[in-house]
């Protein structure tokens, strides 16, 4: 049995991910270790590597196959648009990516008018204004604390994270428009989807479980149903990842055909031998 990998965005979400993971029964003591200056961890048993990476970095190792599956939020999701399989919202790191500013900044977003935005997600901010809103903005990259931007009259408005509004309310800005909500998802490499399909859908099915058992006891259970009513609904059948998912579906169900397996057609189809490739160099870095 080959390694499992999986990419987890260091910070907030790391712990609570560890937890989750925790209670699916995927455990790697060695990462609770504060001493130590490990990068990636091993659970020989379980046959899993667990790293930790810059949130922004987690999509780039799980489309590349360098990590089968990540941890990240949907926020970063977004704005890097890799090729991944979005699989479960793991209803964890709950905000809302916003467009905030003084309170008068309200008269020229309904204007219309141009308008400088500062912002860390330039993909997201860039496709509410010009796809959503159809209106023309000068977008200005920041790498963090954005709230200063208006303050000190970089930018008019931001697009940022909101969590509990504090950081908005102490100076003085406020939720202008709301652009969507945000948590952590996992994601998962399109070809290892397909090659260790076993294992991944057992995980999934798993964290799905756990995650209903957690949600009963908490008060966010109520939001949870609905989003899982949603999946059920027309929108989210209409939704890219649902249609991701859904080939990816139709594949497993062609590779669930013994007949197919000693096909040649599958052995020529590019996904096989992209993730042939990639794991004969795992196998190779393995043995050195
Ligand atoms: C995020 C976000 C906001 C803040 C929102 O910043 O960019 O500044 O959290 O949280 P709140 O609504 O609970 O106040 P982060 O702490 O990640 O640091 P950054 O400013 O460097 O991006």
């Amino acid at each position: 049995m080959r390694y499992l990998t999986f990419a987890l965005a260091k910070g907030r979400l790391a712990n609570r991910t560890l937890e989750i993971l925790e209670q699916i029964g995927y455990t790697c003591e060695e990462m609770k270790d504060p001493k130590s200056r490990k990068l990636i961890f091993t659970n020989e048993d379980q046959k899993i590597k667990i790293f930790l990476s810059k949130a922004n970095d987690v999509p780039t190792y799980v489309e590349y196959g360098a990590a089968d599956i990540g941890v990240v939020g949907k926020d970063t999701i977004l704005e890097e648009g890799r090729k991944l399989y979005e699989v479960i919202d793991l209803g964890i790191g709950k905000c809302r990516m916003c467009v905030a500013g003084p309170v008068k900044a309200k008269e020229l977003l309904e204007n219309g008018g141009l308008i400088r935005v500062a912002t860390k997600y330039p993909n997201i901010a860039k496709n509410y204004f010009y796809n959503k809103k159809h209106q023309t903005v000068e977008i200005i990259k920041l790498n963090g604390s954005i709230e200063l931007a208006p303050i000190v009259g970089l930018s008019e408005v931001i697009v940022d994270i909101v969590e509990t509004g504090s950081t908005l309310r102490e100076n003085g800005l406020e939720v202008l428009e709301e652009i969507c909500p945000l948590s952590a998802r996992m994601v998962v490499n399109q070809v290892s989807m397909k090659m260790e399909n076993e294992r991944i859908t057992k995980l999934i099915n798993d964290l799905r479980e756990v995650l209903s058992n957690n949600n009963k006891d908490n008060k966010d259970y109520k939001d949870n149903k609905n989003n899982k009513d949603n999946k059920d609904n027309k929108d989210y059948k209409d939704n890219k990842d649902y249609k991701d998912y859904k080939d990816y579906k139709d594949y497993k169900d062609y590779k669930d055909n013994k007949n197919n397996k000693d096909n040649k057609d599958y052995k020529d189809n590019k996904d096989y031998k992209d993730y042939k490739d990639n794991k004969d160099n795992k196998d190779d870095n393995n043995k050195e």
